[in-house]
């Protein structure tokens, strides 16, 4: 028997015990006299302790050692160890394994660098704080099993080889060795198989499904990620709402201790961007995006006529704004397409700022009071023909404000749903529309007259799940007649044969009596993130790949052997 007591759990009750432990040596202190090793295994660190050190062979950090020992009281108890009021006096110590040095210091705290960690992630995961974040998400993943399972919903598990869609340019291919030319695609989702399971009668699903995007990196995001995915047939948008407030409320106590109350707030979609400048606001302060349309009246002449005017008020902060600052501000708003932005400073009872020449004394006095102003308030302002591109670009500076200026309280969880989403988004400067969600989204009952002159204008039975700014799910009701479902494409600017040829198999099935179906998907990923309080997608996945989309513990992509490429019937156009 390696053990007989698990070193994490060891506590005042234990004292007089006789245990025998095994782990890792996470530090090992030899004054002489006396030593200390703290052992740690998977439920967390015990201190082991000898006053006759030379009694024991010599043992290094990471070694795994077997102790065996009597838990007695501590003189002093470390009050930042669960195990902290006992400590364990070594009887016998074996050496199980050695190790090297290793590249970093195995600890919560490190300085090591995030490559370094991904290389060597089998030690990085010994860290408490990744076998925390990988707990958590085992315990969302659980409380879905249990809820959903629960609730009447099917496990059903859906193909990783796929046709491509068109959509393509995020698809991960896969080279067929028997159709030498022809290709499978990994999923982005399993949207179009879930809707088949509908329509084959399931009526509740769910799966815990691995999706692939080939898509630029960021810290919420990577090529390879997991949703917590469901559908339902017969149900409303309310009841499917109100079903997935009940996997939320029970996810977020099992998983992190959280006390959810339902039901959630709704927003919509157009009140969110107007409001806060996202379609994933993050409510938990304030900095409100305000319409300045008045400023309209002030001599300027830069204004165009249909030009949207829109600010934010930052309090406390105009007499500490440098040029510099602002400077770096509006690099931030030409990120979201923006010409600039344009700073007021209220100071000494008066507005400061290159554009205050344009404004009258009676200009300035009612903008001071429409604003609010106070001593030192800061009053950032753009303008633009989009209305989108002038929140999105304002909501970022909002974001950028509230990490400057710590207003978002640690510990705090905002869930809300976005709802009445646009079936379509213009893309800027084509005259085109994508779909806002995905093809498959029902338009409004009220709204399908508008298909045919006003589509931009169309709203959507659409859904996001949003978590202190983060989109940590999304859904629709979808289409479930084949004449919808076709027009939609169409709009989309698909040509008859494209459907045909690749939404053929799909929507015919359309034709055999689909039932009204709507689902949901959450990043498993992002749950877990907000559950564990970490920004970094990474912190919440055993083995993530690295911004370059490369794993760093295997170097994943690499080249093959042109065998294997012979095999695929594949030759390379630019051999390195
Ligand atoms: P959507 O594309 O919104 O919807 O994805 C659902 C949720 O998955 C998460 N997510 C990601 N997480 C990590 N890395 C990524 N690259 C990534 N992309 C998406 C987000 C997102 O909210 N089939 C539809 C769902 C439906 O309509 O039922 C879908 O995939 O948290």
């Amino acid at each position: 028997m390696y053990r007989n007591h698990v070193n994490g759990t060891l506590r005042l009750s234990d004292v007089g015990s006789e245990v025998t432990l095994v782990g890792w040596v996470a530090t090992r202190r030899n004054l002489g006299s006396l030593l200390f090793i703290d052992l740690r295994d998977t439920t967390g660190i015990v201190q082991c302790v000898s006053d006759h050190p030379d009694d024991f062979p010599d043992v290094r950090n990471e070694y795994v050692v077997q102790i065996k020992g009597r838990v007695q009281a501590k003189d002093v108890p470390n009050k930042n160890l669960p195990t902290g009021e006992i400590e364990v006096a070594i009887e016998e110590l074996n050496v199980i394994n050695k190790a090297q040095t290793t590249p970093f210091i195995i600890a919560d705290k490190t300085d090591a660098l995030e490559d370094t960690r991904l290389q060597y992630r089998y030690l990085d995961l010994r860290r408490p704080v990744l076998q925390n974040n990988l707990r958590i998400r085992a315990k969302i993943v659980r409380a879905a099993h249990e809820y959903f399972d629960s609730h009447g919903f099917l496990e059903v598990e859906t193909p990783m080889l796929n046709l491509s869609s068109p959509e393509g340019a995020k698809e991960y291919l896969v080279p067929s060795r028997i159709h030498h030319g022809s290709f499978y695609a990994l999923p982005q989702s399993p949207q179009l198989w879930k809707q088949l399971l509908m329509i084959g009668g399931v009526e509740r699903y769910y799966q815990i499904a691995k999706c692939f995007r080939d898509e630029d990196l960021r810290a919420d995001r990577q090529p390879e990620f997991t949703q917590i995915d469901l559908e339902t047939s017969f149900l409303s948008m309310d009841e499917v709402l109100a079903l997935n407030e009940g996997f939320l409320q029970k996810a977020f106590k099992e998983a992190a201790g959280i006390d959810i109350e339902l039901p959630l707030r709704r927003i919509a979609y157009w009140d969110a961007m107007d409001t806060y400048g996202s379609d994933k606001p993050d409510t938990r302060f304030g900095l409100l995006l305000r319409d300045l349309s008045l400023l309209k009246k002030s001599s300027f002449e830069g204004f165009g006529e249909a030009d949207y005017v829109k600010g934010i008020v930052v309090p406390g902060v105009a007499s500490t704004t440098s040029r510099k600052n602002l400077d770096e501000l509006n690099l931030e708003a030409r990120k979201f397409s923006l010409k600039g932005v344009i700073a007021l400073k209220y100071l000494n009872g008066t507005l400061e700022g290159s554009f205050a020449k344009f404004l009258s004394e009676e200009l300035k006095a009612e903008l001071v009071k429409y604003l609010d102003l106070k001593e030192n308030d800061l009053v950032l302002f753009a303008s633009s023909a989009s209305r989108r591109q002038i929140d999105n670009g304002l909501g970022a500076l909002r974001l950028l404000f509230a990490k400057k200026l710590e207003l978002i309280k640690p510990n705090t969880y905002d869930l809300l749903w976005v709802v009445d989403f646009p079936m379509f988004t213009p893309v800027e400067g084509e005259n085109r529309y994508v779909a806002e969600h995905h093809p498959f989204t029902r338009p409004r009952d009220e709204d399908l007259p508008l298909l045919d002159t006003h589509p931009e204008e169309v709203l959507a039975y659409a859904y996001d799940i949003v978590i202190n700014g983060y989109e940590a799910g999304g859904g629709t009701l979808r289409i479930y007649d084949h004449d919808t479902q076709w027009k939609i494409f169409k709009l989309l600017g698909l040509s008859d044969e494209d459907v045909a040829k690749k939404f053929g198999w799909f929507i015919d099935a359309f034709n055999y009596g689909a039932p009204p179906h709507g689902g949901l998907a959450y990043g498993l990923d992002r749950l877990t993130m907000i559950m564990a309080g970490t920004e970094n997608i990474r912190d919440v996945i055993a083995f993530p790949k690295n911004l370059q989309a490369v794993d760093p513990t295997s170097k994943a992509p690499r080249e093959v052997t042109p065998d294997q490429l012979e095999i695929l019937g594949l030759e390379l156009k630019n051999e390195k």
